[in-house]
């Protein structure tokens, strides 16, 4: 088993010290920063835009995860891209010719991922699943940080683990949403490789120590 990647999400970071904050992860057991571009349409939230991540990217050091909840994703691939997207997800809800955005995402030579609501089944990722990077399972509906982990989400791991063996396929399965101390190991065991944390890490009095704690557990046998 490879190593389980933990992504603090930045939408929980302090954005009056933006930078700190993404120091502190550079500098932790984290693997990714994962950063979250809401529209306002797709959910019913606005983050933060190109300007911002652009910040991000000038000082980070760990690869950007960036998880699109925005519609028509096609057409911003390139702006990500150039901003510093080392993984670019999109939500299966918002594409309609999924299977052309991933392709158009993998042609600029980064890691394509897609991501599920709640209440999309895993099984519509049937014929992409040998196609993408990674698969985002939500275990929150998108939209906000600090909500209630959805225990459905374990059944939709194992589902998805399954289709990815049955498949032959390479996909990641990463978690977003309410990931904690207590899920993580679960998680991990149940087959997750990527574990995003936000409010968990963040408003936590030692993010940093957040973060090696949650990367021990969901890394011990
Ligand atoms: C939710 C976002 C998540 C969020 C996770 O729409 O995609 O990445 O920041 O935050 P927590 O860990 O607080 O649920
Ligand atoms: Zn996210």
């Amino acid at each position: 088993m490879s190593k389980v990647i933990i992504a603090p999400s930045l939408l929980a970071a302090d954005f009056g010290n933006l930078q700190r904050d993404v120091e502190m992860v550079d500098k932790s057991d984290a693997g990714w920063h994962h950063i979250d571009v809401m529209d306002g349409v797709f959910v019913p939230n606005i983050s933060f835009g190109m300007p911002v991540i652009k910040s991000i990217a000038s000082t980070s050091v760990k690869p950007l995860d960036i998880h699109l909840m925005i519609v028509e994703p096609d057409r911003y691939i390139k702006e990500f891209v150039d901003l510093g997207a080392a993984v670019l997800t999109v939500h299966y809800e918002t594409c309609p010719h999924l299977h052309r955005t991933i392709q158009r995402i993998k042609h600029e030579g980064i890691k394509a991922g897609v991501a599920i609501n709640p209440h999309t089944p895993v099984s519509f990722l049937e014929d992409i699943i040998t196609e993408v990077d990674l698969v985002c399972i939500m275990s929150v509906n998108p939209g906000y940080g600090g909500q209630k982990f959805i225990e459905n989400t374990y059944n939709k791991v194992r589902a998805l683990k399954e289709l990815i063996i049955k498949k032959k396929a390479t996909a990641l399965i990463e978690i977003d949403g309410g990931v904690n101390a207590e899920n993580a190991k679960h998680l991990a065991k149940t087959g997750a490789d990527v574990l995003v944390a936000g409010s968990f890490v963040f408003n936590a009095s030692n993010p940093h120590s957040v973060i090696s704690n949650l990367n021990t557990i969901a890394n011990s046998k």
